[in-house]
């Protein structure tokens, strides 16, 4: 039996072994996912153990998806521009660490709209961790402009300079986007303004009018409907919420370790029952 699991700190409440247990069993696949509680000071010792242990794979969240990169033995292009790992596959004794969550995101946004993404104007929200995936996966998925705002510039400015592929960005505050905000055909909240307990946040209030045909992402899933979302929604944009980008996430780590396609309505049932 093949075993998989996810490395966190705390992990009590994570969903992962509920969505990847129901989809190896409907699959028949003779494997099953664990939570592993590891510590920072015990990062190290974890991944040997995960070696010596011949685990076929494993997420990994937070603190350790930066931190865990030194101890692997080979990672993924993208994920090294990112600068974190989420997924480790084990490959004939060794460990090689990919980052699904930025595309994760990318692939539900274009489930949702069906449409190629290359040519969507786009602004980000944030310039933190996940800010950082996101970017860096939507623009090498083609997109060409994507502007940055965030509460802090420097660190959209600075978020700009790394990223290693070609892309028309700007960094703004949050007035200045504001201003061009009926310019954006998506914007995505990578911000924790509005998450659980604090679901009043906001990175700031909209004002003005947005496109109707404008697409608003929120990587929050709890609450499932932000104070952001609601604004966007009465504004008479489309709007997605974070549940997405965990269900692909989590679809595209089972696609590295199996080579098969899970079933990701099922996986969002789940989530959202859970959630419930
Ligand atoms: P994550 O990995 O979840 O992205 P992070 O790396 O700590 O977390 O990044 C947090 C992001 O949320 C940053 O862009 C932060 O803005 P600053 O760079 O100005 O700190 C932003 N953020 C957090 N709380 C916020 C709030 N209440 N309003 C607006 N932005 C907020």
């Amino acid at each position: 039996r093949e075993l998989y699991g996810v490395m966190g700190d705390p992990i009590r409440h994570s969903m992962s072994p509920d969505i990847h247990n129901d989809a190896f069993k409907r699959m028949n696949i003779n494997a099953d996912y664990h939570l592993f509680h590891v510590i920072p000071a015990k990062l190290e010792d974890a991944v040997n153990g995960a070696r010596a242990l011949k685990i076929s794979g494993f997420n990994v969240t937070v603190p350790h998806k930066t931190k865990i990169m030194p101890f692997l033995d080979e990672i993924d292009e993208l994920a090294i521009a990112i600068g974190a790992v989420n997924t480790v596959v084990n490959r004939n004794g060794r460990l090689i660490g990919y980052n699904t969550d930025g595309p994760g995101f990318v692939r539900g946004i274009y489930e949702k709209l069906g449409t190629p993404l290359t040519n969507k104007r786009t602004l980000i929200i944030g310039a933190g961790g996940a800010a950082r995936g996101i970017y860096f996966s939507l623009v090498k998925e083609g997109v060409t402009q994507i502007d940055i705002c965030n509460r802090t510039l420097e660190n959209a400015k600075s978020l700009i300079k790394q990223c290693p592929y070609q892309v028309a960005s700007e960094a703004l505050s949050f007035e200045e986007a504001l201003k061009k905000i009926a310019e954006y055909d998506l914007i995505v909240q990578t911000t924790s303004a509005g998450m659980s307990p604090n679901i009043s946040g906001l990175p700031f209030e909209i004002r003005g009018s947005l496109q109707s045909s404008a697409l608003v992402s929120d990587i929050i899933y709890n609450p499932l409907e932000t104070e952001f979302l609601k604004q966007a929604k009465e504004k008479g944009a489309m709007t997605h919420n974070g549940i997405d980008m965990f269900v692909y996430q989590a679809a595209l780590a089972f696609e590295i370790w199996t080579g098969r396609t899970p079933d990701t309505e099922m996986m969002r049932n789940i989530v959202v029952t859970k959630l419930g």
